[in-house]
């Protein structure tokens, strides 16, 4: 039987590349800013949202195997979290801004979409310190 290369398929691509992490980040932010729901969260990031769009979505393309930037900057996003105060109410806020905003770019590849989700959602509730959780 002949052999053919298989290249690894990374959700990066699955999921359309840079330019729907980009909209996934932008719309996050957008939903964030203007939807009540997400006041608690939006009170805890500074007045404006532009640098962390560009540093989430920077975030998300390394972290679903595309171009690496992000991290080249020596960056870890546990660390930078560690010091804030997030509660159990602020966690699921993001992950509900998130899963939100992944439904409205509406990758074509739902299955991969959904996986994205939440495994986001698995992340941030994580960011709970323990006592928090119980
Ligand atoms: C669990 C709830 C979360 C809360 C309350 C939260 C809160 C915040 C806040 C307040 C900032 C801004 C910090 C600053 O002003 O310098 C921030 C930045 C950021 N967050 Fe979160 N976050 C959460 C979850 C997550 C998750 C799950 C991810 C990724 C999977 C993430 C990725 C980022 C990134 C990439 C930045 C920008 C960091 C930088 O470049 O300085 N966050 N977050």
């Amino acid at each position: 039987m002949e052999e053919t290369a298989t290249k690894p398929v990374t959700p990066f691509q699955r999921l359309g590349g840079a330019e729907t992490f980009h909209a996934i980040a932008d719309r996050f932010y957008a939903l964030m800013d203007a939807d009540p729901a997400y006041a608690d969260l939006r009170a805890m990031h500074g007045e404006d949202l532009a640098p962390m769009k560009a540093s989430l979505a920077g975030f998300l393309i390394g972290w679903s195997g595309g171009p690496r930037d992000w991290f080249g900057q020596g960056k870890c996003m546990m660390s930078l979290h560690r010091p804030l105060p997030i509660a159990a109410n602020t966690a699921k806020q993001w992950a509900d801004a998130m899963r939100r905003a992944i439904g409205d770019v509406a990758p074509s590849d739902t299955e991969m979409a959904q996986a994205l989700a939440g495994v986001l959602e698995e992340i941030a509730l994580s960011m709970v310190p323990l006592p928090e959780k119980a």
